[in-house]
């Protein structure tokens, strides 16, 4: 059976087809009646005359609505005054199911009433155009990894134990016993590695964040690498050459994507390997010289971030964080006790921090220690611990979180348009 598509009408100019999709508008005058298709691949103008048409199909102008079902069957052809640069003229129009009157119009509506209606809203021009960058995303994720003899190694979401504190936590029932769902993959990533070498995990990873910002999700996905024998400066070489290749692919093949959501193309072709690498010291520094008014130790928080991303071109990463700001895993810098082997990026134009990362903790007795000063017990972390039992290593990895790509490459000013169906403190439905 062929199928026909609109992305792909260029292979099909001059033959007869057949397109099915939706009525996304119709124009009608006199003895002629335009309707633009959308299949979910492309808008196509279609002309309806008495001429071409049977009398049945052209009357259908009549009772057709807004994102009423169609299937339209006629010839194709180049027609650059068109939207799309291909016009079909229609043989053949029948109805599937008339829409009823539909509530997304094409005048502007407020971001919580189309976010009410997002199970509608995502077959509008800006939301393809997220939603197949996010998708380029995903796969340059996975292909980059792959390339690279990474495996895959998937973590649970039902989980005993916190990896980014407990203040997040979502927690559940299981089976009488609380469980949460998962913060992070991490942990499990690192028994990976030590099986594998160099793994990844790719997942949806939750956080119950109680307050209302443009770049938290309550739901959000990360993908995670963990590599065995990889120091800091191996762990931020990984995460500098993966964020070139997303930025890269993501200019090759969504460039029109792009234009529609009218990004400044030229400050994403501006990103260029090295990204700069300044400490945690050295980021404080340029705080204060910017009349910040912040203290070594202190954590940074979104304002911060966009004095310090705004120094650089391309994403910074800063690295060697107070220990006390960090999680109990990270590796003491063994330089500076105060400190750990962590790593952030931070996105430029104030788009806030993408990856999160460090060297692990590989000394068992140091890692006893920062799991009872965060409250826990050694009981808590039994398997973990094991990791420095049998064959303890060095080891590093990092976790970018998807959503926050998104927004930044489209440009958004808000996180919630990022994902088809955005979970947040105040969003759960639809
Ligand atoms: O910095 P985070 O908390 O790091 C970790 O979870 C580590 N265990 C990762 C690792 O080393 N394997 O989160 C990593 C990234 C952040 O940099 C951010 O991009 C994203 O996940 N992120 C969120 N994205 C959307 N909504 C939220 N609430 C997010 N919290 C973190
Ligand atoms: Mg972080």
């Amino acid at each position: 059976m062929k199928e026909y598509f609109i992305q792909n009408a260029k292979d099909f100019i001059g033959e007869e087809v057949t397109l099915k999709g939706w009525a996304y508008n119709v124009r009608k005058s006199g003895k002629i009646w335009f309707l633009m298709l959308r299949d979910g691949t492309g808008i196509m103008q279609c002309v309806v005359t008495k001429f071409d048409a049977d009398e049945d199909s052209f009357n259908i102008k009549d009772s057709i609505t807004q994102e009423s079902s169609v299937i339209v069957t006629g010839e194709v052809k180049e027609e650059p005054r068109s939207p799309g640069g291909y016009e079909m003229l229609a043989k053949k129009v029948e109805l599937v199911s008339i829409a009823e009157e539909y509530p997304i119009s094409l005048k502007e509506h407020g971001i919580d009433y189309l976010m009410d209606k997002r199970h509608l809203w995502l077959r509008s021009k800006r939301q393809h155009a997220i939603m197949r960058i996010r998708h380029t995303i995903i796969k340059s994720i996975r292909d980059f990894f792959d390339d690279r003899d990474f495996t895959l190694i998937d973590t649970p979401i039902f989980q005993q134990a916190a990896t980014e504190g407990t203040a997040t936590l979502f927690e559940t029932d299981y089976f009488g016993e609380p469980a949460y769902l998962t913060q992070s993959g991490q942990l499990y990533g690192e028994a990976g590695a030590a099986a594998f070498g160099k793994i990844y995990c790719f997942g949806p990873t939750f956080r119950a964040e109680k307050s209302k910002t443009r770049r938290h999700l309550t739901e959000f996905w990360m993908v995670e690498p963990e590599m065995a024998y990889y120091d800091l400066d191996m762990n931020m070489d990984l995460a500098e050459a993966f964020v070139q290749y997303i930025v890269s692919q993501v200019l090759e093949h969504r460039r029109p994507e792009l234009e529609t959501l009218e990004r400044d193309i030229s400050i994403l072709e501006g990103i260029q390997t090295p990204f700069p690498r300044i400490s945690y010291t050295d980021a404080v520094k340029i705080l204060q010289k910017n009349g910040v008014d912040f203290k070594w130790g202190d954590d940074f928080g979104g304002a911060d971030e966009t004095i310090i991303s705004s120094q650089f071109k391309s994403p910074v990463m800063v690295h060697r964080y107070p220990a006390a700001i960090k999680a109990f895993y990270m590796k003491r810098d063994p330089e500076n006790e105060e400190q750990v082997l962590a790593l952030d990026m931070l996105a430029p134009e104030g788009y806030g921090e993408i990856i999160g990362g460090s060297q692990r903790e590989d000394d068992i007795d140091l890692l006893i220690q920062r799991i009872k000063a965060d409250g826990a017990t050694e009981e808590d972390y039994a398997w973990y611990l094991d990791l420095r039992r049998y064959g303890s290593f060095p080891h590093s990895g990092f976790g970018l979180g998807l959503e926050r790509v998104v927004t930044w490459l489209c440009g958004l000013k808000h996180i919630r348009e990022t994902a088809p169906f955005p979970r947040t403190m105040t969003r759960l439905n639809p």
